[in-house]
């Protein structure tokens, strides 16, 4: 009976909705998708229109789970609000009312297994409708790194090589890496690059992405500048970041070879030490190098090539070959060394000439070089002649002498030679002494020296005047003291014992002629009564001397007395007193002699 009339109410309502055109209409509007970072709240906000009022309708909330199927999460109707237990939002949810017609689900704590579609359904007596919202859930993930190989690679390998590895971890959705090299992104080529990633799931189901980068190196990438760019999603945009750049040594074959001195810089020269330097364009470490010199092989394997104190012997072709050890590629090159040298100077006459007064003679000096020469003669380091040829003419003694010949190279420091040429002028011995020369002595001895200058070198003899010359010899009265030569000098001293006047002379001879000088030697007389006399006469001056002085004394003493001082000595003695007038008559008759004029008496 009751179901009867309800069925017939229902039926009236139904009815009386659609004859008046006033369907009860429940629409649900949300929207797509909402998104937000893990562990933040979400709100899924669902709005509706009824013509039913809040009174009227019931309000659900359900969940798609991963197998497809429907589960509701939340129920509410005017009699009721009811969070589902036992489902995986039973504490996390909760539904506000934030208008009229619009209910919002919030859930806290979203984790990634929220990322689902959440259903809002609106049902009134006569409908229900629902919509539904995806929630999308973001992590973003940490900085990237990047690892970069640090041994070299060389170009010339077979396969690809590895460059390096960028990782990006804890990202959700899964990031994505990109390989760039300079502002190049890199794709797969084959035989070419290759970018290979791998992916891991955390247990909390974030994303970790390795990429790795293999790549056929090329020469140029020694410069090329690697890194990574990473992409990942974040709530409603999208997010880059990037590593920082790395670069790799790249070890690439040599195409040329160069092979030059290091040094010396400039011209080589006998005795320096030449470095020989090889060098490819290329830098592969495997290389080894190896020199000849005129096609024989110099033993080694460096790059650089040391030859020590070099001679002319050392001129030549140098090549240098470098060997590739992974490769075999052999290159070489070569340059060509010259070592200069200045041989010693040969003058012409050889070491000594002899040249009679007045003669004229040419002297060369000559050194064999590789490079131009500039000769110069010295003499006593003087300059006397530019060029080989030396012309001498002996005009005096002071032509005679060493003269030296200097030869240099002016484009080459330190290249130089000499040689020497030892001139002699024939001529009779000059004495420096004058002829005749006075000596007075007053000692038993007295020293003679005779110096002549003549070649061939002079020959000094001593004689004496008595009354014929008579040589005189070493030993008894007369003593050589020294004699000094040098090739064209002859210096002697003797020392001769005199006890009267005597006249002694020195003969300088040689080939050429011969010279002389002669000594008078007066003997003085040291008179001893003379000397007495002096000692006498000095010892009475003296004394004199003194007794002026003691007089001049004594009367400085008498004139500062005064009266006072002469009476107490009256008093104290009589004696005295007749002692003081004697003196002072004494002093008076002094005075008189000394000043010649009267004084009066004192007292
Ligand atoms: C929703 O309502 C609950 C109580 O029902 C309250 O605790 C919460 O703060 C409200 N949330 C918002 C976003 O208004
Ligand atoms: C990378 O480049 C820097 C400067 O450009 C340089 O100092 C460094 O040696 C390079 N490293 C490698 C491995 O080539
Ligand atoms: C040899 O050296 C010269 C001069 O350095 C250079 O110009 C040339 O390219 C080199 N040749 C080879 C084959 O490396
Ligand atoms: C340099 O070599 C020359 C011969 O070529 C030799 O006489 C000289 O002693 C050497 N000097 C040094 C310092 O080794
Ligand atoms: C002459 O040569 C020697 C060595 O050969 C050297 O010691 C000397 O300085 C040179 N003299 C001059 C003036 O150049
Ligand atoms: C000769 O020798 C003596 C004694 O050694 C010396 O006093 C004198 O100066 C010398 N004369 C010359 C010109 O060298
Ligand atoms: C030496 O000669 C001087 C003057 O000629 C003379 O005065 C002196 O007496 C002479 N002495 C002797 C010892 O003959």
């Amino acid at each position: 009976m009751a179901a009867r009339i309800t069925a017939s109410l229902l039926a009236a309502l139904w009815l009386f909705v659609h004859t008046c055109g006033v369907w009860a209409i429940v629409e649900v509007n949300m929207e797509e998708k909402v998104e937000v970072f893990r562990d933040s709240t979400a709100q899924i906000t669902c709005m509706y229109t009824s013509d039913e009022g809040i009174g009227g309708i019931s309000i659900e909330w359900l969940i798609v789970t991963r197998s497809g199927e429907k589960e509701k999460i939340y129920f509410q109707d005017s009699f009721q609000t009811k969070i589902e237990p036992n489902t995986p939002y039973t504490d996390r949810i909760s539904v506000n009312r934030t208008g009229a017609e619009e209910v919002v689900l919030t859930i806290d704590k979203v984790q990634l297994e929220d990322e689902r579609e959440f259903i809002c359904q609106i049902k009134s007596f006569t409908e229900v409708s629902t919509g539904s919202t995806n929630l999308r859930v973001f992590q973003r993930p940490n900085l990237p790194t990047i690892e970069g190989r640090t041994d070299g690679v060389a170009t010339n390998e077979d396969e690809l090589s590895e460059i390096g590895t960028c990782e990006v971890k804890n990202g959700y959705p899964k990031p994505k890496i990109t390989w760039y090299r300079n502002k190049d992104p890199l794709q797969d080529i084959p035989n070419e690059v290759e970018v290979s990633s791998r992916t891991t799931t955390q247990s909390t189901g974030l994303f970790s992405v390795e990429s790795k980068l293999n790549l056929k190196v090329k020469k140029e990438d020694k410069d090329a500048k690697f890194y990574c760019e990473v992409t990942y999603s974040l709530p409603g945009s999208e997010a880059m970041t990037e590593t920082e750049r790395i670069n790799i040594t790249v070890f690439y074959p040599s195409t040329e070879l160069y092979v030059w001195v290091d040094s010396p810089k400039g011209k080589i020269k006998e005795g320096d030490t030449v470095r020989l330097h090889c060098s490819g364009n290329g830098n592969s470490p495997s290389s080894v190098f190896s020199f000849k010199h005129n096609d024989v092989d110099i033993p080694g394997e460096a790059s650089v090539n040391v030859l020590e104190n070099v001679s002319r012997l050392n001129s030549g072709v140098y090549q240098c070959t470098s060997t590739d050890m992974d490769t075999f590629v052999e290159l070489s090159n070569t340059t060509t060394v010259t070592v200069n040298f200045l041989d010693a100077a040969v003058v012409t006459p050889s070491k000594t000439v002899t040249m009679a007064m007045g003669q004229e003679m040419e002297a060369t000096c000559n050194a064999l070089s590789s490079l131009q020469t500039q000769t110069v003669w010295l003499k006593d380091g003087e300059e006397v002649a530019k060029g080989h040829t030396l012309t001498l003419k002996a005009t005096s003694m002071d032509t005679a002498g060493t003269y030296m010949c200097v030869v240099t190279v002016p484009e080459v420091d330190g290249m130089e030679t000499n040689n020497t040429l030892r001139v002699f002028v024939k001529s009779s011995p000059v004495l420096k002494e004058d002829d005749v020369t006075e000596v007075e002595t007053e000692e038993e001895t007295v020293l003679l020296s005779c110096y002549a200058r003549g070649f061939p070198v002079p020959v000094i003899t001593w004689g004496t005047h008595s009354e014929k010359e008579q040589l005189i010899t070493d030993g008894g009265l007369v003593k050589v003291i020294s004699l000094e030569q040098t090739d064209d000098s002859t210096n002697s001293t003797i020392s001769v014992k005199v006890d009267s006047n005597a006249t002694i002379f020195c003969k300088a001879s040689n080939d050429e002629g011969s010279d002389k000088a002669t000594f008078n030697i007066k003997v003085m007389t040291k008179s001893n009564g003379v000397i007495i006399a002096v000692v006498i006469i000095c010892i009475l001056l003296l004394a004199i001397l003194g007794s002026v002085l003691y007089f001049l004394y004594k009367k400085g003493k008498i004139c500062g007395r005064s009266g006072k001082q002469d009476l107490t000595k009256e008093k104290s003695s009589k004696d005295n007193i007749v002692v003081e007038m004697k003196n002072d008559n004494t002093e008076e008759s002094i005075l008189l002699g000394a000043n010649g004029e009267k004084q009066p008496p004192r007292d």
